[in-house]
């Protein structure tokens, strides 16, 4: 599949029109960048690490009931998806406490939390990604009810699969941040990615942090425990 004319640059990924309307290519870049791209560098393999995990964990999310816009890995750094709009929704959804909730909350890093949370972000770089709530994505346009709605059924199936798919790898699942977009037919799929750079991952037995935390807080080894959480994922 050729890749076209640029549709969208973002932090961490490029976005490629092809001679499909209805199909785009997605390049995963090693560029990091942290605190709404306060701090930048990049992460060696980053890209072909978050390619890699995303096109293993995306079909079996299918599979489980969420439908999603990949279609296939084309290259290291390549795949090809289906053309959606995103929704500017991030979502988020929460099983220890950690990150910006720790903090907004005063709630210890590491608190588990009697059952998930789904949080809703405006997903806005001039803003810096603020908080919302699902009144707030209807009232302004972004997304209606029904969307919300299969939006979090989506976001709670993504997340047992997960929970259940890592620990059986060593690795339990903090959080995560996901995003959606719409088919030209309107429906909702799972968009974007699910990799280091979009979860929480610690280690079960030392909570060691294998995400790009090691990035954000400066704690060295980040090539290394990408690489580490793609050997994982890959692990059958
Ligand atoms: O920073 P915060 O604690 O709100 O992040 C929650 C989760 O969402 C983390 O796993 C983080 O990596 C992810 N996230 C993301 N992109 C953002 C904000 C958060 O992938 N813009």
């Amino acid at each position: 599949m050729q890749k076209l004319d640029m549709r969208y640059e973002g932090k961490a990924k490029r976005v490629y029109a092809t001679e499909d309307k209805d199909l785009f290519v997605v390049e995963y870049k090693d560029d990091a960048t942290a605190f709404n791209a306060q701090k930048r560098g990049t992460i060696g393999q980053k890209g072909v690490v978050n390619n890699a995990i995303t096109a293993i964990l995306f079909p079996q999310i299918a599979d489980h009931g969420v439908p999603t816009h990949f279609v296939e890995k084309l290259s290291d750094r390549e795949q090809l998806v289906k053309a959606v709009t995103i929704v500017p929704v991030e979502v988020v959804v929460r099983n220890v406490a950690a990150g910006s909730f720790s903090k907004r909350l005063g709630i210890d890093e590491g608190t588990l939390l009697s059952q998930p949370i789904v949080e809703y972000y405006y997903k806005s770089d001039a803003l810096g990604d603020p908080l919302i709530n699902t009144d707030t994505a209807v009232a302004l346009g972004w997304a209606t009810l029904d969307d919300l709605s299969t939006i979090k059924d989506y976001a709670l199936k993504v997340n047992q699969f997960l929970k259940d798919f890592f620990l059986k790898r060593g690795i339990k699942l903090i959080d995560f941040k996901l995003e959606f977009g719409k088919l030209s037919s309107g429906e909702i799929v799972l968009a974007d990615e699910i990799s280091p750079d979009t979860c929480r991952f610690w280690d079960a037995r030392t909570n060691e942090k294998m995400d790009k935390d090691r990035f954000r807080r400066d704690l060295g080894n980040v090539e290394e425990a990408y690489l580490e959480m793609l050997r994982r994922v890959e692990a059958q």
